[in-house]
């Protein structure tokens, strides 16, 4: 299956089985907002929860924040947000589409990448052990040519991002021939600078009312509060805080589900560290937060870090960590040095001193920050997409199949199916009984319409690691069937051991343990 098609399916699994909804759908919807629904606010939860635990449970010196999305518009000044937040745009005349310019090149030297991976395939099946990727890669003429553009294109790039030179852009769409990705034109506007940050005024007088900004990034919230909770905790450098949150962004191009949209929620981490040892701690955390990544279990090798081309202006250091989604790398999450810039605004912009007392130094100073910012959005995809499996049923002579979602079981947002095999003989009494146990402990959800081959299918589909059977046996024997999602085995267990054995299996408990 081609992977684009891929994606789609899973965008329409999702909407079938209750994970996410187009915002506003009956009035036609809204570009890049989307409802998250009653499995997918589940999801949402686990993955936000293993997050925060991860990050502040088993970190003694990281501690937990909500600061409110309204904040006063001089900290947006002070970040650099109203003068730099901006993305580079451009329109095409015929089509009337906008896009970002620097994603049109971006996805143009992508291109010309796969195309040498393309060869390299080609190559390897055709000279099978004998294939030396590295001579072939040094000397097959079409591999060179497309290097040589590709290096040319990505240095021009680079410096036009690191001048701001926006008309260079628009050159270098010119002269790569770059065409509007929909309508295959090649008449375009000149580029334009974008502010991101949506405003919207606050106080009841309209002639009295002021300003403000939506925040674009939960880090402010975390920065301005630096020294309440260091004064309050009594924290010693290094620590941190972390929060989750809501952030907005009037994002030029809307597109790839809810890989980019204009409402999303990010879990940030700001660490505190003296100055000079930023990048010893910017190492630490990449690792870590790879590690954590890892940890699900959704193929090590869909991971990889991306240093980025042009640093931010608060950033002396980052990186992106990437996941191979069906739509190729996309970023995950950023580690960002970011230096003493922040807090040295809004020392500059507040007048209030952000300087932190070293006992051990017997110094103040400014700390620099090591920040670990992911998209929950996008890591939800991650979930979505590495879990999602159309399975072929090893039944003679059947091509039937069913979808999947092999989500990680302590993520998964039903825990245990319970399920009588049919609606009487007072099977659905013993089974809302054993319901009514496990619910206490787990996300459960009760069933007993349709045959018990479609109720599988269904739990299935949305991920649930184990379901019940109760039969007629249970009614002699106190004992259920439990079946596992992914052996989809069936085995035979006292009803008292079913607790344990699903805990033992859904616990985040486990996993914690392995990040160390
Ligand atoms: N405080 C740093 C910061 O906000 P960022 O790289 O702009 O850095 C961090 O954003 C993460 O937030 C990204 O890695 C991505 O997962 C997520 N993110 C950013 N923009 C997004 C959008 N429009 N929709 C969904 N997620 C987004």
């Amino acid at each position: 299956m081609a992977q684009e098609d891929l994606f789609k399916k899973i965008i329409a699994h999702a909407k079938e089985y209750g994970f996410v909804f187009p915002s506003s759908e009956i009035y036609d919807g809204m570009s890049a907002v989307y409802d998250y629904g009653q499995n997918g606010v589940e999801l949402k939860n686990n993955i936000r929860r293993y997050w925060w635990d991860a990050m502040v449970t088993m970190n003694e010196n990281v501690v937990g924040l909500d600061s409110a999305i309204f904040m006063h518009p001089d900290i947006w000044k002070a970040s650099g947000h109203v003068d730099a937040f901006n993305d580079p745009l451009i329109d095409n005349k015929d089509s009337k589409k906008r896009y970002r310019a620097d994603q049109l090149i971006e996805d143009y030297i992508d291109k010309l990448r796969r195309k040498i991976e393309k060869e390299v395939t080609k190559a390897a099946k055709r000279f099978g052990d004998s294939f030396d990727s590295e001579q072939f890669l040094s000397t097959n003429p079409r591999v060179l040519s497309n290097q040589e553009k590709i290096d040319t294109v990505h240095k021009r790039f680079v410096k036009a991002l690191e001048d701001d030179d926006l008309e260079e852009l628009k050159q270098i769409i010119l002269d790569c021939e770059i065409a509007d990705p929909e309508s295959g034109s090649r008449n375009w506007t000149d580029v334009r600078q974008f502010n991101l940050m949506f405003d919207t005024s606050i106080g009841s007088v309209s002639d009295t009312a002021s300003k403000i900004y939506l925040r674009p990034e939960t880090a402010q919230g975390i920065f301005v509060n630096f020294l309440n909770v260091q004064k309050s905790g009594r924290m010693k450098i290094p620590f941190g805080i972390a929060q989750t949150g809501k952030a907005f962004r009037n994002e030029i191009v809307a597109r790839q589900f809810i890989m980019r949209m204009r409402e999303f929620e990010q879990m940030e981490m700001q660490f505190f560290v003296p100055p000079g040892e930023e990048l010893k701690w910017f190492e630490y955390w990449k690792e870590t937060r790879m590690r954590w990544h890892k940890s699900l279990g959704l193929g090590g090798e869909n991971y990889r870090f991306h240093d980025h081309d042009k640093l931010a202006h608060y950033a002396n250091a980052a990186t992106d960590i990437e996941y191979n989604f069906p739509i190729g790398f996309k970023e995950v999450e950023g580690i960002h040095s970011r230096t003493d810039f922040d807090l040295t605004q809004h020392q500059k912009f507040s007048g209030k001193k952000m300087q932190y007392f070293d006992n051990d130094l017997n110094a103040s100073y400014i700390p620099f920050v090591v920040e670990t910012s992911i998209g929950l959005d996008r890591m939800f995809l991650t979930v979505l997409a590495g879990s999602y499996l159309e399975e072929k049923l090893e039944k003679e002579g059947s091509d039937e199949q069913r979808i999947v979602l092999k989500i990680p079981p302590f993520l998964a947002p039903v825990k245990v199916a319970v399920l009588p095999l049919v609606k009487k003989d007072g099977l659905p009494d013993v089974a809302r009984k054993i319901m009514n146990e496990l619910k206490l402990d787990f996300n459960c959800q009760y069933e007993e319409k349709d045959s018990i081959g479609r109720r599988y299918r269904r739990q299935d589909a949305i991920g649930t690691p184990y379901c019940i059977t109760i039969d007629h046996q249970t009614k002699d024997d106190d004992t259920v069937t439990i079946r596992d999602r992914d052996t989809m085995k069936q085995e035979r267990i006292p009803i008292k051991q079913a607790r344990d054995i699903v805990q033992q299996k859904v616990s985040a408990q486990n996993q914690l343990r392995k990040l160390g």
